[in-house]
């Protein structure tokens, strides 16, 4: 192990994914290799079917069946764990239970006034204080992924995967939502992991852009933002950056499209 992976939270190093599907095989990773510091955000872009997906459920312990090596903390990821958190792009919220009851839901071993007092400050931290008691459907689209970061959160991870959770809302809410999770990210310094189709909210968010591949997903290029934060979407450093990213999506693009195996 080389300084750089020593001082990691995540490493990846050869991971290939294969799915037998309709009979046949499909490669879906190949040769992922990625080091990712203690407390920082990386965001994953890359086109519809690339893996971006895949490459997180590996990450958080639901897939098996990959060849490689994944390592939180020197350790291989051997299924879930509560030191890692996920948000998906739908909210995936229990209908049936209330916002502090969802928020509550995996949190594990703590006497009832401690549990509240997390949920509450969890809540707090989302900006959905006094939504507590409220059902699911009685909430807007971007508040139900407030709730989900909050669940997502409320084990402590030292790792938050988010994958595409803000693809399914309007322009404004994005950018709040965008802005809240810069706003975690700084007060809790947890390692984030983005996967996203937007350009702007990789570039916004993270550390280093990771762009993959079309299927089988590889890591095309690793863009660094050294921009400070808050970011300047118009900024001229920013729109620079948006261009190199652009110019590997376009040159995917013009690779003949299947999604045949
Ligand atoms: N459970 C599965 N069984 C078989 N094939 C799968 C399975 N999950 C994903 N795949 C295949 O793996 C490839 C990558 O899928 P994945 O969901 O990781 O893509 P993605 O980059 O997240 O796409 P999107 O941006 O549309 O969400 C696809 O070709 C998909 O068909
Ligand atoms: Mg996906």
């Amino acid at each position: 192990m080389n300084a750089a992976t020593a001082a990691s939270r995540l490493v990846i190093e050869g991971l290939n994914k294969n799915y037998k599907i309709n009979g046949g095989e499909i490669t879906a990773l190949q040769g992922i290799d990625l080091a990712i510091r203690e407390g920082e955000f990386v965001s994953i872009v890359g086109s519809s079917g690339c893996g971006k997906s895949t490459l997180l459920r590996i990450i958080a312990g639901l897939e098996n069946g990959y060849s490689g090596d994944v390592r939180i903390g020197g350790r291989r990821i051997s299924g879930p764990g509560l030191d890692r958190g996920m948000v998906f792009q739908e909210h995936r919220l229990i209908p049936w239970l209330t916002v502090e009851k969802n928020v509550a839901f995996g949190l594990n071993g703590l006497e009832n006034d401690k549990r509240d007092t997390v949920v509450r400050e969890h809540l707090d931290l989302v900006g959905l204080a006094g939504f507590s008691k409220a059902l699911p459907h009685q909430l807007s689209g971007g508040m139900s992924q407030r709730v989900a970061i909050a669940r997502a959160l409320v084990n402590n991870p030292q790792l938050l995967l988010l994958d595409e959770p803000f693809g399914a809302l309007d322009a404004l809410t994005k950018i709040q939502l965008q802005q809240e999770i810069l706003r975690i990210w700084e007060m809790e310094r947890t390692t984030m992991v983005l996967v996203t189709h937007d350009i702007d909210e990789a570039i916004y968010l993270g550390d280093r852009v990771v762009v993959m591949s079309n299927r089988p997903g590889t890591i095309k290029k690793i863009v660094p933002v050294h921009l400070q934060r808050p970011r300047d979407r118009s900024s001229y450093d920013f729109v620079q950056i948006r261009k190199e990213i652009f110019a590997e999506f376009f040159a995917e693009a013009e690779k003949p499209f299947a999604y045949a195996i």
